[in-house]
């Protein structure tokens, strides 16, 4: 069976770690969506590794890890990202899959990123600028180069064409940027992809399947960063929804049994959007220095808030989540108060429903507060030892959500976290 953990929020919920926390009740990692704009933290002998592309099973030496079709697939991040995995002593020959149906980032896609950031002015969307918006653009305006057209003997002629045709993009917005040194880099690093396991994604998983293989598949983003549900055009160019597992794997819907939402005890974001729980002030910068809250990808500080509950509800109804892994309970130790979003106030009007555009209505949040627990939490290894008022906190997001938190994360390290029912 095919289980997800998925994000529920804007991104950086922890699924790296939980995700390595999991592979190793399964036997293939696989991620569906998604490119270098991922920045998943885990911790392979209490050293720090931030994967963008690899799927954060990587390092446990027995499991398969695929990079499925719905991915992009940046050659320079992987090269570099293989070589730091690699000096762990993974063997990358005999655990990383890549599906031939994974579109690649090319220079130009990323230089057509910048240019169109640029171009939107205070709008822009605060885009990681790792090319992903005009990649997906080409995958579904048919114009992208796949993995596997690395082996078709015309594909520096499909290159070259196609380059033409972003130049012609770039001068429309008077990029003048030299992009030499990348294609360089780019060209170098498609040698090295080449010699790694191309393959056939669909059939791979699909075999896996069927020879009774457990399989966990890693979203990447957040589901408030749905090309569809989340907050558009403040998004990302995937669909990073439990949806986004069929058609990112090649995976038949009824395939799908557990999808596991991650949240954070509280909220993040980063990039440009409605962020309805944003808290611009002083509470807001203890969050985002008791969480360490800088991007994992760009260094950006992330914004921080409450917990929406509005939000996470809506993210449960529409991916059908099962089970919530909730994150950084520790960050929360040391807040006298906290609060909870339970509804938005939109033109004076109370509402438990995402509207359609939250960036273009005047949101107020709505919250509950509590008490917090005001005890050091990360050194707590069971259920017991984890503070009351943490557990009551807990059962008031699982009434709310209709979901139950089954795992609480109380700290970064591998093995701070806690299953809780
Ligand atoms: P991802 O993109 O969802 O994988 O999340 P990121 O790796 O971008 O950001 C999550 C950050 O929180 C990383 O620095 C993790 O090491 C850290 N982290 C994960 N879980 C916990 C936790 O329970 N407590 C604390 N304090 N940090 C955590
Ligand atoms: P992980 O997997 C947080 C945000 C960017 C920007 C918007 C669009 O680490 O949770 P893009 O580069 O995709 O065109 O940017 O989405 N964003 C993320 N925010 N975590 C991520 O990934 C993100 N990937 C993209 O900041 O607002
Ligand atoms: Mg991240």
């Amino acid at each position: 069976m095919v289980d997800v953990i998925l994000g529920l929020q804007w991104g950086d919920e922890g699924k790296g770690k939980i995700v390595d926390y999991f592979a190793k009740d399964y036997d293939v990692v696989a991620r569906f969506q998604g490119g270098p704009n991922a920045g998943h933290t885990l911790y392979v002998d209490d050293k720090k590794v931030v994967l963008h592309q690899i799927p954060s099973g990587v390092f446990h030496s027995e499991k398969l890890n695929l990079i499925g079709n719905g991915v992009v697939l940046d050659p320079i991040t992987l090269k570099r990202e293989c070589q730091t995995v690699a000096s762990f002593g993974v063997d990358l020959r005999k655990n990383l899959f890549i599906s031939e149906r994974a579109h690649l980032i090319l220079p130009t896609h990323r230089a057509l990123d910048k240019a169109s950031e640029v171009s939107k002015g205070n709008q822009k969307i605060g885009s990681t600028l790792k090319g992903i918006g005009p990649t997906y653009m080409d995958k579904t305006g048919r114009n992208g180069l796949r993995v596997g057209d690395l082996l078709d003997k015309n594909f520096t002629t499909a290159y070259i064409k196609l380059r033409l045709k972003h130049q012609r993009l770039l001068d429309n917005y008077a990029f003048d940027e030299d992009i030499s040194a990348w294609e360089e880099e780019f060209f170098e690093a498609l040698e090295f992809l080449k010699e790694l396991n191309i393959v056939n994604g669909e059939y791979f998983i699909n075999n896996q399947i069927k020879a009774g293989k457990n399989i966990l598949a890693e979203g990447a983003q957040g589901s408030m960063l749905d090309i569809d549900f989340g907050t558009f055009p403040f998004v990302t160019s995937s669909n990073t929804i439990s949806a986004g597992v069929s058609n990112g794997l090649g995976i038949a819907p009824q395939k799908i049994r557990d999808v596991i939402g991650i949240t954070k005890a509280y909220c993040t974001r980063v990039g440009g959007g409605p962020f309805p729980t944003e808290l611009e002030n002083e509470i807001g910068e203890e969050l985002r220095r008791a969480g360490s809250e800088f991007g994992a990808t760009t260094g950006r500080p992330r914004r921080c808030g409450w917990i929406d509950l509005v939000a996470l509800r809506y993210a449960c109804m529409i991916n059908g989540v099962t089970k919530i892994v909730m994150t950084k309970a520790d960050v929360l130790d040391e807040f006298k108060e906290l609060e909870l979003c339970t509804s938005y106030k939109i033109s004076g009007k109370e509402t438990t429903e995402m509207p359609f555009r939250l960036d273009r209505v005047p949101v107020e949040a709505v919250y509950k507060k509590f008490p917090g627990w005001n005890v050091p939490s990360s050194a707590a290894k069971s259920v017991k030892e984890l503070p009351e008022t943490m557990r009551t906190y807990v059962s008031f997001i699982n009434e709310y959500l209709g979901v139950d938190i089954r795992f609480i994360s109380n700290g970064p390290g591998r093995n701070q976290i806690i299953a809780v029912g």
